[in-house]
């Protein structure tokens, strides 16, 4: 089973071969904590999800070998488990550089990047604000669900009292690859999701359209990137209502192979110009993966890391399912665009409804000894 170190040059849990399982989350840091304990806070997570994606335990007894008339410092649940690909990634919100009326808890308003305002306004966005945003994020991914959540768990127990959750979400299957050697999964709509993702194997791209230069500014914030996270349901029982020519219609590709309707295999460059009948594009012009494209979008790129959920059903028995969009960029100015594309014209518009949504500056690497976001109290 895979073991991603967690301190290194950029964070694990970006280029990294997308795992099966996320459990992410959203904090909000508690009312009168300081900037000394924000920062104590980011040191104890630091090395706690060190030794976690090791598959160590945490603290120094770990779940069982500590004292009898103590809580056990680690929860527990992974023992016997191993690591499964664990990473762990932080991200820092807007509102934790200065809140939405102008407080400036930390001393970090200076250090605001330019791009990390809160995302616009979309078309169609129905946004439940308790599940939105936050002061700081952590994505889990793992291949085994339960060390997912063992390390949300139990990084916010360590929080405790400085940082509490705002909202979380559990995905159980990934919507993305984000490599080569990685098999294309499927979304709940039945359709290949990732085929056109960026990869790890290409680091020409990675570099251009994932990570900020230190040119791009501000420098504490150089190897680091963007996270936008959005949370969209998914109404599955019209979907599946509905005649598979309208489903290939609506994406623009085939749902077998996940091949562009203008022909060839599931990795052939789509072809927007080629006629099918009466000289209708077999692309049309409302077909997501036309509205996506760089083409459309000044030749912008984003890494999408996304996953399924399912969190129960509603009273009228219909699954409460979507997709938990996540992508990686090099500034938010990437998803806007190509998100005011689809918001604007996207047939799949149709079948879903954006109902969370979460920007985050996500710093660059740790390195060993220091603690994740040093450079930004530096
Ligand atoms: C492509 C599904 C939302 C950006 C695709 C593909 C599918 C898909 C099946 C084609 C295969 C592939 O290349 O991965 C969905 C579903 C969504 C959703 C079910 C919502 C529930 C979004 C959002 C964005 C986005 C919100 C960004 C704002 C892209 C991009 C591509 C893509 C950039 C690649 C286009 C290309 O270069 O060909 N999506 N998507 N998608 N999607 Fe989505």
């Amino acid at each position: 089973s895979a073991v991603y170190p967690f301190y290194g040059r950029h964070q694990a849990g970006i280029v990294t071969p997308a795992q099966d399982r996320l459990h992410f989350a959203a904090f909000d840091v508690s009312a009168g904590t300081t900037r000394a304990q924000l920062i104590e806070l980011l040191q104890e997570w630091t090395v706690a999800s060190a030794a976690m994606t090791a598959g160590q335990e945490i603290g120094e007894y770990g779940a069982i070998s500590g004292p009898y008339d103590a809580p056990p410092e680690d929860s527990g649940e992974a023992q016997g488990l191993p690591t499964a690909g664990l990473t762990i990634t932080f991200g820092f919100g807007p509102s934790l550089f200065e809140t939405a009326d102008g407080v400036d808890r930390f001393g970090l308003a200076r250090r605001r990047p330019a791009d990390l305002t809160p995302l616009p306004h979309f078309p169609g966005d129905d946004l439940d604000v308790g599940k939105s945003d936050g002061d700081l994020c952590i994505q889990a991914c793992s291949n085994d669900p339960q060390v997912a959540v063992h390390a949300i768990r139990n990084l916010s127990r360590i929080a405790f009292g400085r940082a509490a959750l705002r909202w979380s979400q559990l995905g159980f299957g990934r919507t993305s690859s984000t490599s080569t050697s990685q098999a294309t999964p499927r979304n709940l709509f039945g359709f290949k999701d990732g085929t056109a993702n960026i990869k790890a194997e290409e680091p020409d791209v990675v570099t251009d359209q994932v990570w900020v230069s230190a040119s791009d500014g501000p420098a504490w914030l150089a190897g680091g990137s963007y996270l936008v996270a959005r949370r969209i349901r998914m109404t599955i029982e019209t979907w599946d209502r509905s005649i598979l020519s309208e489903q290939e219609a609506v994406f623009g590709r085939t749902k077998g192979a996940g091949a562009p309707l203008s022909g060839g295999t599931e990795f052939s460059e789509p072809d927007f110009a080629l006629a099918g009948r009466a000289d209708q594009p077999l692309i049309g012009a409302a077909a997501h993966v036309r509205l996506a494209h760089p083409a459309q979008n000044n030749g912008t790129k984003l890494l999408r890391r996304g996953y399924n959920f399912v969190d129960g059903n509603d009273e009228l028995g219909r699954l409460k399912a979507g997709l938990f969009f996540i992508s990686f960029q090099r500034s938010p100015a990437q998803f806007t665009s190509v998100q005011l594309n689809l918001a604007r014209h996207d047939a799949l518009n149709e079948y879903i409804r954006h109902v969370g949504s979460a920007l985050f500056a996500v710093p660059a690497g740790t390195l060993d000894g220091g603690y994740v976001g040093a450079p930004l109290f530096a």
